[in-house]
C-alpha cells in the first residue's frame, strides 16, 4: 500500500515537473521574500507566545478569537492563495521563512527536499508567531513537495501548539491532493479541529479567488 502510494507520488511528480517544464515560468524561481528574514504577523498584537498545554478540547476557542493565515511557499503559488483568503476574511498573517533560503535551481530543490523528507529534517525557520493566543482560526497553506508538506511545515507544527484552535488547511501542488499533509496536521495536532483542505493547482493560480471564496463559504468562513 504504501509502495504504491509512492509510486503514486513519483507518477504525479512526474506529471507536474513536466508540466512546470511545458508551461515555461513554472520553474521554480528564488522565493521573492526568502532572502530576507522579514518574517512577520501583519496587524495583530504582539504578545508572548504561551503554550496551552492545559484543558485542551476538541472545539475552537470560544470567544473574539482572531484569524490568522500562517504559510509557507516558495514561488509563491501558495501565496496567491493566502493573498487571496486574506483578500476575503481579512485575516492577519504569517509568512514561514526558512533560516537558510532554499536554492532556485529546480532540480537541486527537488533533490534538497527529498533529503530533508527522508532525514525528517526540521529547517530552521526565520521568525516567529508572537501573539497566538489571540488567534481561534490558522488557515495553514503549503506547497506539496514529494507527495506531502515539506518539512519546513513540520518545523512549525513542532514549534507551535494549535490545540483547542481550528486549522483549515490549504495546499497547492502540480496534481498531488493535500490529503497526506491534512492527515500529518491531524496527527501532528490532534486536539485541533481540522476542517476539509482547499487544494489550488499550480495551474489553476488565476482561480484562486473563485476557488478560495467557495470553500471559505462551504466551511462557513465567509
Ligand atoms: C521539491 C518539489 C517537490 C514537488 N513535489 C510535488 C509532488 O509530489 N506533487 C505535485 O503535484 N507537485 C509537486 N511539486 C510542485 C509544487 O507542489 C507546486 O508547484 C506548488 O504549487 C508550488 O507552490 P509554491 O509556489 O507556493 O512554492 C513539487 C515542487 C517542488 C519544488
Amino acid at each position: 500500500m504504501r509502495t504504491m502510494k509512492k509510486i503514486m507520488t513519483a507518477v504525479v511528480l512526474l506529471a507536474s515537473i513536466t508540466s512546470l517544464t511545458a508551461c515555461g515560468g513554472g520553474q521554480p524561481s528564488s522565493n521573492s521574500g526568502s532572502g530576507s528574514s522579514s518574517v512577520q504577523v501583519q496587524k495583530g498584537d504582539k504578545t508572548k507566545i504561551k503554550h496551552d498545554d492545559g484543558a485542551k478540547t476538541t472545539e475552537p476557542k470560544k470567544g473574539g478569537g482572531k484569524s490568522l493565515i500562517v504559510y509557507f511557499s516558495q514561488t509563491n503559488t501558495t501565496k496567491a492563495v493566502a493573498d487571496s483568503i486574506e483578500k476575503q476574511t481579512k485575516a492577519d498573517v504569517f509568512r514561514i521563512e526558512p533560516a537558510k533560503p532554499y536554492t532556485s535551481d529546480y532540480n537541486e530543490l527537488l533533490a534538497v527536499a527529498k533529503k530533508e523528507g527522508q532525514d525528517n529534517a526540521r529547517p530552521a525557520i526565520s521568525g516567529e508567531i508572537k501573539n497566538l493566543d489571540d488567534y481561534s482560526l490558522i488557515y495553514l497553506g503549503t506547497p506539496i513537495w514529494w507527495g506531502e508538506e515539506p518539512m519546513i511545515i513540520r518545523t512549525s507544527l513542532d514549534r507551535y501548539d494549535l490545540g483547542g484552535k481550528t486549522v483549515a488547511p490549504f495546499c497547492t501542488s502540480g496534481g498531488s491532493g493535500c490529503s497526506q499533509f491534512r492527515d500529518d496536521l491531524v496527527s501532528a495536532e490532534p486536539k485541533a479541529k481540522v476542517l476539509d483542505a482547499l487544494h489550488v493547482e499550480h495551474s489553476q493560480k488565476d482561480q484562486a479567488d473563485n476557488l478560495t471564496g467557495k470553500w471559505l463559504k462551504d466551511n462557513k468562513l465567509s
